[in-house]
């Protein structure tokens, strides 16, 4: 999991755009091959996110998002991003490494707290200076921009105000943050994200609380919260990105979602391993890409959330199914899926228990 504060990511995104052009995206690097083995049109590149790079993070305006907010509170054993990698100075050294490298794409995150730092309103100009700046050198290196709008990093002012992504005031905040983006970067920059890892944001931050902004609740939590509600949150939440995700307009390019993608393998053979195999596809990546795809959560989660899950209405539903120019997917490993089907006999509930199945790390 992305829960280690400098990782550099590794992950493929592949375009399942609807036209007939479709285009393959790699990020990262694979030694046993070459690249002649793949086609002239695949591109290859690297990509970070704007807190794990940046720094600089009370500098030319910037304020604090719940992720400075998380590490500050020693989640990470003291350490935090207040310098990181130094992106925000070293910004021109880095491209012109990611030119020598060789990369044809590099897709990074804005800090939504550093473009508009109180998180509605005015947009602070030395961010947005910033960012142009950070393009036009990519682009003058022949390097593709991809952009990510949210990577784990509301800004802290709309998480005191209204509870950020728990309330569905977040939806209409971050369209205007999108528009603003697509408004300044959108002559430039053809490839969006509009969330990264929206399953483990919804997961990490509101069921076991391991990642900003540290919300669960006992017994499920994987460190004993002081406030949150693992039974419902994590839920709410990814309607909220859904809806935000769906609203998100482009006049053009591509608009896509990113996913955190296990592959998952059943622990035996048995028919009751292989169908908990199929639920943790669908817990994990069905939650959003069957909204994606055909409007709604996967009937089962419906099921064995009930109430807990949000209704979608009818306009949201057409609203939100179809859509994505491609879908993005972060992989690191395989696990293996154990039925559990006792969870399901607990009185209170939340995601894992839901899905009735035990992840296992065999491999
Ligand atoms: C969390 O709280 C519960 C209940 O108070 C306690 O039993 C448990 O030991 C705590 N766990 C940790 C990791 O502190
Ligand atoms: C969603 O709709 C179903 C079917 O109409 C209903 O049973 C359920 O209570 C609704 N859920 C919520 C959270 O409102």
């Amino acid at each position: 999991m992305s829960n280690s504060l400098l990782l550099l990511f590794v992950f493929l995104l592949t375009v399942i755009g609807n036209n007939d052009n479709a285009r393959f995206i790699a990020y990262g690097v694979v030694d046993e091959y070459n690249r002649d083995d793949f086609p002239p049109d695949f591109v290859f590149g690297s990509g970070t996110s704007a807190y794990q790079v940046e720094g600089a993070v009370l500098e030319d305006g910037r304020t604090f998002s719940i992720w400075d907010t998380f590490a500050h509170s020693g989640h990470y054993n003291g350490a935090n991003g207040d310098v990181a990698c130094n992106g925000y100075h070293k910004y021109k050294e880095d491209i012109q490494l990611m030119a020598d490298t060789g990369l044809e794409a590099f897709r990074f995150s804005i800090s939504w707290s550093r473009l508009i730092p109180y998180g509605r309103g005015p947009v602070n100009l030395k961010g947005l200076q910033y960012y142009n700046d950070f393009i036009d050198k990519l682009i003058s290196h022949g390097i593709q921009p991809h952009i990510t709008l949210h990577h784990v990093d509301l800004p802290q002012i709309l998480e005191d105000e209204y509870g950020g992504w728990i309330s569905r005031k977040s939806v209409k905040d971050y369209i205007a943050y999108a528009d603003v983006c697509f408004r300044e970067f959108g002559d430039r920059v053809l490839h969006w994200t509009t969330f990264n890892e929206a399953n483990v944001f919804a997961l990490g931050g509101y069921d076991m609380g391991f990642s900003p902004p540290g919300r669960c609740s006992y017994p499920f939590g994987a460190i004993n919260c002081t406030k949150g509600d693992s039974t419902s949150e994590p839920y709410i939440v990814a309607h909220h990105l859904l809806l935000a995700h769906a609203s998100t307009a482009m006049q053009h390019g591509f608009v896509g979602i990113n996913l955190f993608a296990y592959w998952y393998e059943p622990y035996t053979n048995t028919i009751e391993d292989v169908k908990a195999t199929q639920r943790a596809h669908e817990f994990y990546v069905g939650w959003f890409l069957n909204p994606l795809v055909n409007g709604d959560y996967p009937e089962l989660m419906k099921k064995n959330a009930g109430d807990r899950i949000p209704n979608f209405t009818k306009t949201e539903s057409t609203r939100i199914k179809g859509s994505f120019d491609f879908l993005g997917i972060n992989h690191y490993s395989t696990l293996s899926v154990k039925d559990n089907p006792s969870s399901l006999e607990m009185e209170i509930r939340d995601f894992s228990a839901d899905m009735a199945a035990t992840l296992i790390c065999v491999f």
